[in-house]
């Protein structure tokens, strides 16, 4: 960010009045978390591209998008508040970056795919606390039927729907009940809306349903909404640890973006879902910027194609201290080593670790050097109360073990 110019992967945008990317922002935008194989977000996008495994995935388009893109391709006003610059950021007057996968909507029609993907990262500024950060993940959802007589629709319909038999408490037909409120929209016709509706249903209840597979009494609601993209539109939310949690937004796409990319005679629906909420409460992660964490002992916590609870670590610095000893001839077992530091010292050891060894060539005696690292996980230690623990430890080692400390 210079004073003219914003300069970001190659791309050059003159500053104007509507310029308000922060460098904060920027430099995260290439971290792509939803692409690093064992950060949560990528294991949820992951997981979902599994279980619409007959949709194509799109996950690397730019998250630079113009203002056509996010906003006007997507039928919202001109005036509409979600154009804001204190909802948005800002490159030029024409450049943002992307408040929502669902910019990318026409993109993906134009790739000629019936049903697909799209996952990325969007921005928005917002309020700061535990689950509200400027940058989150999305994954947009995407498919269209041809617009025909209600009984092949249906068939058409029926034929591409998967057999989950959770997700069959919703009918084929259920009560997607026609309101003022919530219009169909004057060019469909009410049987092929709920169709769509109904496979739209089918499809969502489904995917949470089989992130959510081991959560027996899982509660899904689904609420009338607005969005200036699609008619009739309704939020998802689940009832998880006592609490109502709006996870999507979606609905049946307007007929005038389909008609914009050449679809005039299909009909489809679309929707859009945060990712880092999803995986908060999957993976019991309490606090959002631990997404972003480079830190070993979250990136390495977890596994790609497993939803597993987040094991807390502390974020107070280790202290690092070595010890090293002969060992007498025989056998040395490095659990009971283990545990008699840990007997010692107690919980406040974090990692022990062999960091050399080697024998002596004319006594033949071995030396082991072990790799302490303390750490508590409510506060900071003090290298005195350490020094403390490490002198007790050396003891009891050499006690135990009858070793020769060195
Ligand atoms: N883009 C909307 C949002 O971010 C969600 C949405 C997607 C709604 C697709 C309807 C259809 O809130």
């Amino acid at each position: 960010v210079t004073d003219k110019f914003v300069k970001v992967n190659g791309r050059t945008f003159e500053r104007d009045e509507w310029t308000n990317v922060t460098p904060n922002v920027l430099s995260k935008m290439n971290r792509k978390l939803h692409l690093q194989p064992t950060n949560p977000i990528s294991i949820i996008r992951q997981l979902i591209e599994s279980h619409f495994n007959n949709y194509k995935p799109f996950h690397s388009f730019s998250p630079i998008v113009s203002t056509q893109q996010n906003f006007d391709d997507l039928l919202i006003p001109k005036d509409h508040p979600s154009r804001t610059k204190s909802d948005n950021y800002y490159f030029d007057k024409n450049t943002l970056l992307r408040a929502h996968t669902s910019a990318h909507q026409l993109q993906g029609l134009s790739s000629g795919e019936k049903k697909f993907l799209i996952s990325g990262d969007v921005y928005r500024r917002d309020e700061i606390d535990a689950s509200h950060y400027p940058i989150f993940h999305q994954i947009e959802g995407f498919a269209y039927f041809d617009n025909t007589d209600p009984v092949s629709m249906r068939a058409q319909i029926e034929a591409g729907m998967n057999n989950d038999t959770r997700a069959n408490n919703i009918d084929l037909l259920d009560d997607t009940v026609i309101k003022p409120s919530n219009p169909i929209q004057g060019c469909h016709s009410p049987e092929n809306v709920q169709l769509v509706a109904a496979d739209l249903k089918h499809s969502i209840n489904s995917m949470i349903y089989s992130l959510f597979a081991d959560e027996p009494d899982l509660k899904v609601r689904w609420i009338d909404a607005y969005f200036p993209f699609t008619s009739p539109s309704w939020e998802v939310e689940i009832f998880y640890k006592g609490a109502w949690l709006e996870v999507l937004g979606c609905g049946v796409v307007q007929q005038p973006l389909m008609n914009k990319s050449g679809l005039d005679n299909k009909i489809g629906w679309a929707f859009g879902m945060g990712l880092e909420r999803l995986a908060m409460v999957l993976f019991d992660i309490p606090d959002i910027r631990l997404f972003w964490s480079e830190d070993k002992r979250f990136t390495e916590q977890f596994t790609p194609g497993k939803i597993q609870k987040f094991k807390p670590f502390s974020k107070y610095p280790p202290c690092i201290k070595d010890i090293s000893f002969w060992v007498p001839k025989g056998e040395w077992h490095e659990n009971n080593f283990c545990e008699v530091v840990r007997g010692a010292a107690g919980d406040i050891v974090e990692n022990v670790q062999l960091i050399d060894e080697f024998t002596h060539p004319k006594t033949d005696k071995r030396s082991l050097c072990y790799r302490i690292l303390y750490r508590s996980m409510d506060r900071n230690v003090t290298n005195e109360e350490i020094n403390a623990i490490q002198e007790k430890v050396r003891d009891v080692v050499q006690d135990e073990f009858k070793v020769e400390l060195r």
